[in-house]
């Protein structure tokens, strides 16, 4: 059963996290200086911040902009302590690859989650580039020890930013022509900030190329990030009455798979002023309260809607009919067993889930209770089972609602706006 909520808004969610890790990295790793306009204050990205200073990066911090004093590709220097990259996965392997390349030593730390995901998916290249690592099981705490590192043609058996943009990093440095080919697209916002700042940088399908090159300190605008944006698009659709309009969101074709989800399932969305920051694509998203029905999601569109798939259960969850998600393994190995937690929570609520070894199916219109609803932490979780709680007319508590501070610290204020 639905609440009876009604929105007329206009709302600017923060910027994309994935854009503001590689704006920082890249401008650190760049000649002269780089503006960052935009930039999420979130917990994950000032981890990023922090890890940069250490490598002796100067970086000021404003609530306007952001400002980073290129090193240049060999200027890093070795950290005199260890490199603390809290909960973000993105930052852990991406620096790696940069690292690496940079013949640095260094320890790399976190905190008890990401020290459970796997991080043989960048070692393995890593290693072949000429890399060495010590760690217990291919897990954080680590040392890598960089090295003069050499070209690969490496084939990546999971579709995954991280580890693309990992090594694409680390073929900044080799001497010939490094490429990564994946079994579907994902996210693409490591090329275009490449391309952008002056990198060398070739896509063609689902292999990306690139050769040694010098990037160039520049003045970079950060779009809203749509994986924030989502939580607030699937309240509008399952509003009794909305009229929501989300300012400058960023709708890289790499990252918009939940727009196309949700058109499929019946939702009034529709882009406004599209145009670009710099190389990605941003768009002004009205939503209007929709009928929802459930669909089939799988295949390439995966990787397109990763880190919206809590969301989306929540909205088939509340959809008429049945969705099944496929082809979702990765979920596994986020911030948490999203899977297995996603289910579970869902089950407490008495909804009709089924568990499937790569994703689930949901009954929809079966929520049926309130519940205590486990976030294990994970920021995304906590949204999502938040605009179910706010949808619903049962009674669901949520533990630890503060973990959204990792990509959303003002989600609670932006919500009663
Ligand atoms: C990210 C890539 C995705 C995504 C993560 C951010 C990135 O992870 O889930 O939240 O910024 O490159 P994978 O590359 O592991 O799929």
């Amino acid at each position: 059963m639905i609440k009876d909520i009604k929105i007329n808004s206009i709302l600017k969610v923060p910027g994309d996290k994935s854009i503001s890790h590689r704006s920082i990295m890249l401008s650190s790793i760049a000649e002269g200086t780089s503006h960052i306009e935009g930039f999420l204050l979130g917990d994950d990205c000032l981890s990023t911040i922090d890890c940069f200073r250490k490598l002796g990066v100067d970086i000021r911090v404003n609530t306007r902009e952001i400002t980073v004093y290129g090193k240049g590709l060999y200027g890093l220097t070795s950290p005199k302590t260890m490199l603390d990259v809290g909960n973000s996965g993105t930052t852990a392997r991406l620096i790696l690859g940069i690292l690496a390349g940079s013949r640095l030593q260094a320890s790399l730390t976190g905190d008890e989650s990401i020290c459970k995901r796997p991080m043989d998916r960048v070692i393995t290249p890593l290693s072949q580039m000429g890399a060495s690592f010590i760690s217990k099981e291919n897990k954080l705490p680590l040392t890598i020890q960089g090295n003069i590192l050499h070209e690969i043609d490496y084939k990546s058996p999971i579709a995954s930013a991280q580890v693309k943009s990992c090594v694409l990093l680390a073929g900044l440095y080799t001497k010939g022509r490094t490429s990564f080919t994946e079994p579907y697209i994902s996210r693409n916002h490591t090329e275009l900030m490449l391309e952008y700042m002056g990198g060398n940088i070739e896509t063609k399908g689902r292999t990306v190329s690139i050769s040694p090159s010098f990037l160039r300190g520049r003045k970079l605008l950060i779009p809203s990030d749509i994986s924030s944006a989502a939580y607030f698009i699937t309240l509008a659709l399952l509003s009794k009455k909305a009229n929501l309009l989300l300012k400058d969101v960023g709708i890289n074709p790499t990252r918009d798979g939940i727009i196309e989800v949700y058109k499929k399932m019946g939702g009034r969305i529709y882009l406004e002023n599209i145009r670009y920051f710099g190389r990605e694509k941003v768009a002004d998203i009205r939503v209007l309260n929709s009928s929802l029905h459930g669909i089939e999601i799988s295949g390439a569109i995966i990787p397109r809607l990763i880190d919206e798939i809590p969301i989306i259960a929540i909205a088939a969850a509340f959809a008429s009919g049945t969705t099944i998600i496929r082809d979702a393994k990765e979920l596994k190995v986020k911030e948490s067993n999203r899977l297995d937690l996603i289910i579970s929570n869902l089950r407490k609520l008495g909804v009709n889930v089924k568990g499937l070894s790569d994703g689930m199916v949901i009954q929809g219109q079966t929520l049926r209770r309130g519940a205590y609803i486990n976030t294990e932490n994970d920021h995304r979780m906590a949204m999502s089972f938040f605009i179910c709680k706010i949808l619903s007319i049962y009674n669901i508590d949520i533990d630890n609602k503060d973990c959204v501070t990792i990509s959303y610290p003002n989600f609670y204020a932006d919500l009663s706006q």
